[in-house]
């Protein structure tokens, strides 16, 4: 088996990550029989300033042809004072967009070896966590109209919250069908309490949840969800929400698992085309000091051999690769809590090293 894989290099980090990725799944590639070919497309800050667009059209062709997008991360100070459509954001979103990939998901895992890097009171997280996100991901208020105009007390400035039925049902069969495969267990965090398009959500759910009935569900308030995320996060399974609530749940929840740098993401539409990257953003005050911790973008790499390329041994391979390396104590700076660490092509020749036999 060959496939093609899409490669978002990005900026800050990103490259230095992303080359760890690499090195990771070629590893997985090698011992279990396929190969892949990588083909680097431009997106976000890099791609504005060669090409003066953050989203190329030819980046758009290459995902599209490809197997998966492999992604490291976008965004920096430099490019802060475009206009939205200019900045590297606009071109993440953008390629989301572009690929329909309206399926975002964020594992929210407590790495027994990492339970000091824990945040949270020891008793609220004995029995550990594992939480699974699913942040809809090509609608709502990220994508509904924006814009600015003079209102009674000078300039105004809006965004909207609008979404479909057909949208909110297929983000919640996404979370119904993962919850199957897991605890049978799913939350659908809204505002309606508040908003007229969260009153929607909810009702679209409470149709799809008697198609599930299997699976237990409840809805929550998404303030209460973040007070829940702190007080009983263990309570979660699956959390199924909007575009802007997932946004702020999964940098929430990747917190109480100690390290933003552990966390991967998949982003996936109706077909096996995905796109992977690590939760965390492009970190421009650690880039090119070989500090970055590599872990999410590889354990986004396994995200990929399990979605895009139907890898579940390679996939699990790199996972408990990952596991092994904490295990046998190896950090980087990030989750060291002060002890020595290694940098980020040292725990990538770590990992790499223990895919061959994990
Ligand atoms: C994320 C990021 C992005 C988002 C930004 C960089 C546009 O925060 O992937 O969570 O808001 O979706
Ligand atoms: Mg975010």
């Amino acid at each position: 088996m060959k496939y093609n894989i899409a490669v978002i290099r990005g900026d800050g980090i990103g490259p230095e990550i992303v080359e760890e990725g690499i090195r990771a799944l070629n590893a997985a590639a090698k011992r279990f029989g396929f190969t892949l070919a990588y083909r680097d497309v431009l997106m976000g800050g890099c791609a504005m300033d060669e090409l003066g667009t953050p989203l190329p059209q030819d980046t758009i062709s290459a995902c599209k042809s490809s197997d998966a997008v492999l992604l490291g991360a976008v965004g920096g100070p430099k490019w802060e004072t475009l206009p939205g459509h200019l900045r590297p954001e606009a071109g993440l979103l953008g390629i989301r967009s572009a690929l329909g990939l309206y399926a975002n998901l964020r594992p929210a895992v407590l790495f027994d070896p990492l339970k000091d890097a824990c945040p949270l009171k020891p008793e609220i997280v004995s029995g550990g966590l594992d939480i699974l996100m699913v942040r809809e991901l090509t609608g709502g208020i990220y994508f509904g109209e924006r814009g600015r105009k003079r209102g009674e007390h000078g300039e105004e400035a809006y965004d909207t919250e609008r979404y479909s039925v057909m949208e909110v049902e297929r983000i919640g069969r996404i979370g119904f069908e993962a919850a199957r495969k897991r605890r049978r267990k799913i939350t659908s965090v809204d505002k309606a309490n508040v908003l007229e398009s969260s009153r929607l959500w909810r009702e679209t759910m409470h149709k799809l949840a008697k198609e599930y009935s299997d699976v237990a569900y409840d809805d929550m308030l998404v303030d209460n969800c973040a007070m829940q995320l702190v007080r009983n996060p263990a309570r979660f399974d699956v959390v199924v929400t909007s575009n802007l609530f997932g946004d702020i749940l999964s940098d929430e929840a990747s917190m109480i698992t100690g390290s933003i740098g552990m966390l991967p993401s998949a982003s996936l539409g109706n077909g096996t085309l995905g796109l992977y990257e690590p939760i965390h953003g492009s970190a421009p005050d650690i880039a090119g000091t070989g500090a970055a911790n590599p872990l999410a973008t590889i354990l986004s790499c396994a995200m990929l051999l399990r979605y895009s390329l139907n890898q579940p041994d390679a996939a699990s391979a790199i996972e408990r690769a990952v596991q092994q390396a904490l295990e046998e104590g190896w950090r980087t700076a990030d989750i060291a809590a002060g002890k020595p660490a290694v940098g980020t092509r040292e725990m990538g020749d770590i990992v790499c090293r223990r895919i061959e036999t994990a």
